[in-house]
């Protein structure tokens, strides 16, 4: 954010439209201005020099440890390869013996990864190794040639990724700043010349004294069969990633871009570091785990425009894509995800970084905010007002304004005189409240939290042993060190109930967290300041807000004794962030470029992890039209993440204040996102089993179909609903690409063969279609909050495909404890064939008694009249059901209970 000017001068500037609409490009970096990014970014393909001794190989179960020498120097470094489970591998290059440790990124993956057994074989004269799981040579395997250094990934016979197959690795290895006195002098091909960056930087009025020196690393990474690349989130850009020849390279370092602009290669709030490449034959995916400053180079042969171009004509999969990865410190660490299918390299990712955890029902319900709600009156009067316009929604959030004085764990106590009780009112009604904590701590003699960290050294220091310190919200400000243990027990220790004035209804928002801090070098931490275990800002940076919520989940595991499911929404990310916390897009603004965005944006979120995952309602920045936040509330709700948010100077944007017919509408758009929360719930239950995320791009089910890969303005929700919504001001109409099948309109029942449709579409209308051949769960008596309809019955929605069957899946548990962790839930498998509907029983935990039943089934492609239905269970036995209709084909109260088989036989 632009923090020179405080906020209420700022808006006061953007109300009359001096400095808004566009980022500051000033404050932030571009490569050139980045030492290590204009070292790394000029090196020709072909310049590098290492050679790996092959001979040297040391082999070991899962592992094998090679020696390499830059030969332009001399200097020593070690391979290593390793495999680990299901067609993936790992490559790690470090110095033989560095002058320092280099950093190597800790808590991110998750512990215990699983190996796999590995086998090898010397090829041809000693020219390579090739190396891979055992007896699945036929499925994947790495050659790694000795000079040039270079491996080759293969997946089914097929070479699907090249590490330093252009051989322009870079590795600058850890030195000795030279003397003052000395020349500058060549060090050799591969090294750059000593340039007065290496050991020191000046960034705007910032200065970066280098402790270390120059320690980049940089090297290409390219895919032989596809242009098609996704992922490296957090961006404004498109999903399917553009070149940047001509362009800034993508870059990855947490910042808090003020006003950020779209179609743009700039860091925003989170990075992760991973990348997919998709052709028809053949997915993969490469994770680079480093959590310093990065750049990444795309060369897909195309700009963005051309792409679409190309890919509008029929695809551009057969050519190579190449990258180019670089990063400011740490080491060569990288995953090869080999796939071959999307959901094979979903699972695959997930088995190393983890999972979203299922969410707490309420979690995936509506959720309320605004910076801020005034006072507990306040609270009250919105709370009711969604009732009273009949509107569901599941929680009320407080921004920063809720605190004494921006002190986090405190409340105002002229504001919010009465935390619990405000809480408890919001419960009763089902409902849960969030309230913001941020890392920064208010450097205030009084505060508890800062009298504490100085007296328990939990700050992050300086260059030279003093406790930093910045400015943010509560002006000068410390920063917790939560790469320090201790610092992660003791804001763990916070949340408890007797600390924290609140309930175990209250839970957490942690923003500001890249960490923001508003006078430092690009509204961030100065690189030389010290973390725990001795290591600079420098190389930990992106991680940061990854530690903080990882103690915040353990905070809110404690403090229900390890009951509750943790509810957190974080901005800043890194790998494995989504085992701790739900994303959003951050400071969005209110116009219709922006209401687009949050469809790649959560795609490539989603596709790296992050699948809880939504951007604000109506947009952060300035004032949405009723069209506008209609439209918006139409996409979000079918997003994971559902939140309408806004700045404290815009106008109140609750969904009753655009007029009756806007309310009508957004009340229809809510009711359509609770009557799905059943299918939600399931998808974000296989999404803990698998890893694969419920918000998905066309392609992870259509993935020959080169049609679906340019695809940003629709996705799909799990495999059976494809969601297009309407994102164009004053649209009648909307084209629609639907991948081969049939499909039926989620709400009119409109029968589509694949291909692309002009639909025409008016105020109300959110283009959802079913896929023939599932069954999709679903409540249609909604209510206030979706704790209020636990017990409600279910209608199926069953659209049958051309051999007559369709399937599905329903899950469902408490909705909030963990006891389904440990067998507690229903799992009902569902299947419509030879004209019968029938659902098993897969799983009934033992202490899980569900009551719900079915009340309605709603058939799409019988198309014709049941003479007769009936249904079959234990409990009502065989019983004779009413039906009526054709195309739908409705049968009413079948009164099976979703806890035992039943089948319900038609007769036409
Ligand atoms: C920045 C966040 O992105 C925004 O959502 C929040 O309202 C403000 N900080 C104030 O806390």
């Amino acid at each position: 954010m632009m923090k020179d000017f405080g906020p209420t001068v700022l808006i006061f500037l953007c109300v009359f439209n001096t400095i808004c609409d566009t980022v500051d490009k000033s404050k932030f970096k571009i490569c050139d201005q980045s030492g290590f990014c204009k070292r790394q970014r000029h090196i020709a393909d072909g310049s590098s020099n290492f050679d790996v001794n092959l001979k040297s190989g040391r082999t070991f179960k899962d592992y094998a440890v090679f020696d390499i020498v830059n030969k332009d120097n001399g200097h020593k470094f070690l391979l290593e390869v390793h495999t680990y489970m299901d067609g993936t591998f790992r490559v790690l290059m470090n110095e033989e013996s560095p002058l320092h440790p280099r950093y190597q990124v800790e808590h991110a993956l998750l512990p215990d990864l699983k190996k796999a057994s590995m086998e090898f074989e010397s090829v041809g004269n000693g020219e390579s190794w090739t190396l891979a799981h055992t007896g699945m040579r036929d499925k994947f395997y790495v050659q790694i040639f000795a000079s040039p250094m270079k491996l080759d990934f293969y997946s089914g016979g097929k070479k699907v990724a090249v590490f330093n197959g252009r051989n322009s690795l870079k590795y600058e290895h850890l030195r000795n700043k030279p003397d003052v006195n000395d020349e500058p002098k060549e060090d050799g091909g591969e090294e750059t010349p000593q340039e007065p960056s290496m050991w020191e930087e000046q960034f705007s009025s910032h200065s970066d004294s280098k402790p270390r020196g120059p320690e980049s690393i940089g090297v290409d990474i390219d895919f032989p069969l596809t242009q098609n690349l996704y992922g490296i989130p957090e961006h404004a850009d498109d999903f399917r990633l553009k070149d940047t020849s001509g362009r800034e390279p993508f870059r990855l370092y947490n910042l808090d871009v003020f006003e950020y602009e779209l179609d743009s290669p700039m860091t925003l709030y989170g990075s992760i570091p991973y990348m997919m490449a998709h052709s028809p034959e053949r997915t993969v995916g490469v994770l680079w785990v480093n959590a310093a400053e990065t750049w990444i180079d795309v060369k897909t042969g195309g700009s963005g425009i051309v792409d679409s171009i190309v890919n509008l004509v029929g695809g551009s999969e057969d050519k190579e894509g190449r990258t180019r990865w670089m990063s400011e410190s740490g080491i060569i660490d990288a995953f090869f995800f080999l796939g071959p299918s999307p959901l094979d390299v979903f699972k695959q990712y997930a088995k190393v970084t983890g999972v979203t955890p299922l969410p707490q029902m309420w979690a995936i319900g509506s959720h309320q905010c605004r910076w801020n709600y005034n006072d507990e009156e306040d609270v009250r009067g919105v709370d009711a007002n969604f009732d009273s316009h009949d509107i569901p929604y599941d929680s009320i959030w407080l921004d920063i304004e809720h605190t004494d004085g921006k002190k986090y764990f405190t409340w105002d106590s002229h504001k919010f005189p009465h935390p619990v009780e405000m809480i408890q009112n919001i419960s009763s009604k089902g409902r849960k409240m969030v309230t913001i904590i941020d890392p920064h701590i208010k450097r205030d003699g009084g505060y508890f939290l800062h009298e504490d960290a100085l007296a328990n050294d939990l700050y992050v220091k300086d260059k030279n042993g003093k406790v930093y310190e910045g400015w943010c919200w509560p002006g000068s400000s410390s920063y917790l060190d939560f790469f320090d243990p201790k610092v992660r027990e003791y804001w763990a220790s916070r949340f408890a109930l007797d600390k924290y004035p609140s309930t175990l209804d209250l839970y957490t928002w942690n923003d500001m967290n890249e960490p923001s801090v508003f006078n430092g070098p690009e509204v961030t931490m100065p690189k030389d300041m010290m973390h725990y275990g001795g290591w600079e800002h420098r190389q930990v940076h992106n991680m940061y807000g990854l530690m903080q919520v990882m103690s915040t989940f353990e905070g809110q595991l404690q403090r229900s004794e390890n009951q509750l499911r943790p509810f957190i929404l974080t901005r800043a990310h890194f790998i494995g962030s989504q085992r701790y916390s739900a994303v959003w897009t951050g400071d969005n603004m209110a116009n219709w470029e922006h209401l687009k965005a949050s469809i790649p944006m959560c795609l490539s979120l989603s596709i790296s992890g992050m699948s809880h995952c939504g951007a604000d309602i109506g947009g952060f920045f300035q004032n949405p039209d009723a069209e506008l936040m209609l439209r918006w509330y139409q996409a979000a709700a079918f997003q994971p993440f559902m939140r309408n948010h806004a700045h404290i100077e815009t106008k109140r944007r609750e969904p009753w204040l655009f007029g009756d017919r806007t309310t009508a509408l957004i009340r229809s758009a809510v009711r359509r996102r609770y009557a799905l929360l059943p299918y939600w719930y399931t998808l974000f239950y296989e999404n803990e089993q698998t890893g694969v995320a419920p918000m998905r791009p066309l392609w992870a089910h259509y993935p020959t179909d080169a049609k679906t890969f340019g695809i940003q303005d629709a996705h799909l929700i799990g495999e059976s609903l494809l969601v297009h919504p309407v994102t164009d001001k004053g649209a009648t109409s909307i084209n629609v690409y639907l991948p081969h099948g049939v499909w039926y309109d989620f709400y009119n029942y409109i029968k589509y063969e694949g291909g692309t449709h002009t639909l025409t579409v008016n105020d109300d209308t959110i283009p959802v279609f079913q896929r023939a051949g599932s069954i999709i769960p679903t409540k249609q008596r909604i209510r206030r909050a979706s704790s209020l309809m636990k017990d409600d019955p279910y209608t199926l929605f069953v659209a049958i495909d051309e051999k007559g069957e369709a399937h599905g899946t329903l899950y469902i548990d408490d909705q909030q404890t963990f006891e389904y962790r440990t067998g507690s839930y229903l799992k009902v498998d569902l299947t419509y064939k030879n004209n019968k509907l029938s659902s098993k029983v897969v799983h009934s935990g033992p202490s899980f008694n569900s009551k719900e039943w079915i009340e309605r089934v709603v058939i799409l492609g019988a198309n014709k009249k049941a003479r007769d239905v009936k249904a079959v269970s234990k409990s009502v036995g065989s019983v004779a059901l009413e039906s009526e209709g054709e195309h739908p084909l409705v049968i009413r109260k079948p009164a099976v209970l979703v806890n035992e088989d039943w089948e319900i036989d038609l007769h036409f």
